[in-house]
């Protein structure tokens, strides 16, 4: 807590980010740092605390370093207890740590299902029932989901349900919460080259069809922000994204899938 003017002491402001110190979270990052009121703290949440202190050393806002891995429940004890001392008000909620699982579904070991499960699912649940109680009017919430939420994807099956779970989660939880006045957005880029892709997948994803829709994290990362501002619901960020949701509302998907399993 911070003593205000009046001798009283205020809550601490906190822009809460998940999968802060690479790609999307780290691009986020930066553009919230530069554009957000300086008393604002950010806290960082990723799993490797040398790599996030090293990304957050340049920022111009205090930074809290949470090297946490959101698919233990561990985590959130750690976080429940912290937020139960300091209570602060969290003014942003971006929900954005996730994780691929490339491959037929059967070629995958379950226990890759869980890890995607817990990362993909539970940490967006979670993370959202720890933040909302310390929100208010004029908070946020921002969910990075996929334009893999818009169609089911061979070869990609479990990555593209969980991004239509957080789709579908984060378009109910807006009507939910916009009566206290908290804004919920959910973006859905298309493939970008992070370290989310092994090289090797890099390389695939550059022969396949899915090379026509590749995004840059910074851009991906201005336009959420700037539809986030004006309360858009869902983000698409390229107009391959806005293409293929188009397509997904209109046409047959069996008649889609046949089409994207052609090679
Ligand atoms: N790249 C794409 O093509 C693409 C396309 C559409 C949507 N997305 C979505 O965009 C989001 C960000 O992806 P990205 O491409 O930026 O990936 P990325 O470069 O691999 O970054 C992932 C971030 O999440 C953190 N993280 C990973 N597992 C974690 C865990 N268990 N607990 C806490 N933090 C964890 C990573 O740090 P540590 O490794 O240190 O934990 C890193 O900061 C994901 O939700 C992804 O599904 C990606």
């Amino acid at each position: 807590m911070s003593q205000a003017g009046n001798g009283r002491e205020t809550k601490k402001a906190i822009v809460l980010i998940t999968g802060a110190s690479s790609g999307l979270g780290a691009a986020l990052t930066r553009l919230l740092d530069e554009t957000l009121p300086d008393e604002l703290v950010l806290w960082l949440i990723a799993r490797n605390e040398k790599k996030l202190a090293s990304f957050a050393s340049p920022l111009r806002h205090e930074a809290r370093i949470l090297d946490l891995d959101l698919s233990t429940d561990l985590s959130y004890e750690r976080l429940n207890e912290l937020f139960e001392q300091e209570e602060p008000v969290v003014h942003l909620l971006v929900n954005n740590a996730g994780e691929g699982c490339a491959g037929t579904f059967g070629s995958q070991k379950p226990e890759s299902h869980r890890q995607l499960c817990d990362l993909n699912v539970r940490a967006q649940l979670a993370m959202t029932s720890l933040a909302l109680p310390f929100m208010q009017e004029g908070s946020s919430i921002l969910f990075t989901s996929s334009v893999a939420a818009f169609l089911p994807q061979p070869g990609f099956a479990a990555y593209a349900a969980s991004k239509a779970f957080i789709l579908s989660f984060g378009r109910a939880l807006r009507e939910e919460v916009k009566k206290q006045g908290i804004r919920v957005s959910v973006t859905c880029p298309n493939p970008m080259l992070t370290e989310f892709f092994t090289a090797e997948q890099k390389e695939a994803l550059l022969k396949s069809y899915k090379r026509f829709g590749i995004e840059d994290p910074v851009r991906v990362a201005q336009k959420t922000l700037v539809a986030m501002r004006r309360n858009k619901g869902v983000v698409v960020t390229s107009p391959v994204g806005k293409l293929i949701r188009l397509a997904a509302k209109v046409l047959p998907t069996g008649w889609l899938l046949r089409m994207i399993s052609w090679d």
